[in-house]
């Protein structure tokens, strides 16, 4: 940490902020001034002054609050999906009480519920009048930093661009409640999962050095459903987890999705993406793959397995927990472990750059703007999916869509 760090507040103080905080001890250029959250506010405050990130962390009543103090820079943002407006409002008003604005803003994944309220996420922003950032970690994560480089230097730059990539992340679930409510989430796997999966594959067929806008995507096919956790077996199970006003049975989003987007190269050739997001994958640890293919090679990676496993006999029988790899399906057997989750996944490399970005008043290499191309995306994939036809992402009806799911879930 430098004496010139940027003084960063979070809003939200769950899994996400967790991850952001413990990835600081690689990063320089920040210093945790504190969270804003209903809760868990303290608990990160806490870890932060632990880990020497943020010596004077401490929780804030609210976003306004935090984006009030002069002392804190920048606000990552962090809460639930379906408070991205409010958050965005309150940071407005606290913005408008400083002398100095806020350097930066960074939104995390998705960036809304639906095209619709990613725009006013895009209109807040613009009003605010600050740097944004959208936090992508995926693009940030080193293997595939290095993996693409190599790719298109090698491979791309003797025998042609490539034209195919596949990008799968498949866990059993998430950990909050609100995941598993449509009306708050926004909707369930292909929102929460496939926001990644999409922008990694894009990014990785995009040429180093070229704007989103050299890839078009002008067609999507997608396919969703629900395998496990509507049956009634766990269904049963969540109610016990989560309380029983969560009846996923009744009001389900899907724990399946899988998508083929066709993209536009500036020249005019057709590229692809292929990918598959799930909640109800049982395995050692995550399904976490990436593939990219061209004419003469093609690149794999496979986050999950970082050449680290161990191993516990049937007479180790530990508390369930996430402490060997995000989403451990198991505390006995073979299970992979990383080094460094928060460096392997990107947040030290995402957290680094945006920090960077704002401190030198530069443009981030993703802003809200993409956020919002993401979001369109991922509802043509819905409206696919349940249209069952493929769809152009630049119709602009997608502005006013809200996945089936989302509409049974507000009316109930
Ligand atoms: N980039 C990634 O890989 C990644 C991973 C997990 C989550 N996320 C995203 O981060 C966000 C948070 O997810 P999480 O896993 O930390 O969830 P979580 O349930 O662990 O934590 C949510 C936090 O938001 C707080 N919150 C609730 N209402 C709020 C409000 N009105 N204002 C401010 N805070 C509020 C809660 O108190 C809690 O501390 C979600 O949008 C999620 O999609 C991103």
């Amino acid at each position: 940490m430098s004496s010139s760090a940027l003084r960063i507040g979070f809003v939200g103080g769950g899994f996400i902020t967790g991850f952001h905080i413990q990835s600081l001890v690689e990063v320089r250029e920040v210093e945790v001034a504190g969270i804003a959250s209903p809760s868990g506010g303290e608990r990160c405050a806490e870890l932060a002054r632990r880990l020497g990130v943020g010596p004077t962390a401490r929780p804030y009543a609210d976003a306004e609050e935090l984006a009030a103090d002069p002392t804190v820079d920048a606000i990552w943002v962090c809460g639930r999906n379906d408070t991205r407006l409010a958050t965005l409002e309150k940071i407005r008003a606290g913005n408008t009480r400083r002398a100095r604005p806020l350097r930066g803003i960074c939104l995390e994944k998705p960036l809304a519920r639906t095209l619709g309220e990613a725009l006013q996420v895009q209109a807040l922003v613009d009003d605010i009048g600050v740097p944004t950032g959208y936090l992508e970690d995926m693009l940030f994560a080193p293997t595939l930093k290095r993996g693409k480089e190599v790719l298109w230097r090698r491979g791309a730059g003797l025998a042609g661009r490539p034209y195919l990539a596949r990008a799968a992340e498949e866990h059993g679930g998430p950990h909050s409640k609100w995941f598993w409510q449509p009306e708050i989430a926004g909707g369930g796997v292909l929102l929460d999962m496939m926001c990644h999966s999409l922008e990694a594959a894009r990014w990785l067929l995009t040429e180093p050095g070229r704007p989103r806008a050299s890839l078009t995507p002008f067609k999507v096919r997608a396919t969703t459903a629900n395998l496990k956790w509507i049956q009634p077996e766990y269904a049963a199970q969540l109610r016990e987890r989560f309380g029983a006003d969560l009846d996923w049975a009744a009001r389900p989003s899907e724990d399946f999705a899988s998508a083929t987007v066709h993209w536009r190269t500036e020249d005019g050739r057709e590229v692809l993406t292929e990918t598959t997001s799930s909640w109800c994958y049982v395995g050692a640890g995550l399904r976490h793959t990436f593939e990219l293919l061209g004419p003469e090679y093609s690149l794999a990676i496979d986050m999950s397995r970082c050449g680290v496993e161990v191993f516990f006999s049937r007479r180790v029988s530990g508390e369930a927990g996430e402490d060997l790899v995000e989403k451990q399906n198991a505390e006995q057997g073979l299970m992979p472990i990383s080094p460094n989750e928060p460096a392997h996944y990107g947040y030290a490399g995402e957290n680094r750059h945006f920090a960077r970005s704002f401190l030198a008043g530069s443009r981030p290499a993703l802003t809200a703007a993409d956020g919002v191309e993401v979001m369109r995306v991922l509802m043509a994939a819905y409206r696919s999916s349940e249209e069952g036809r493929a769809v152009d992402p630049a119709d602009p009806a997608l502005e006013s869509f809200v996945p089936a799911a989302c509409r049974a879930a507000a009316h109930s």
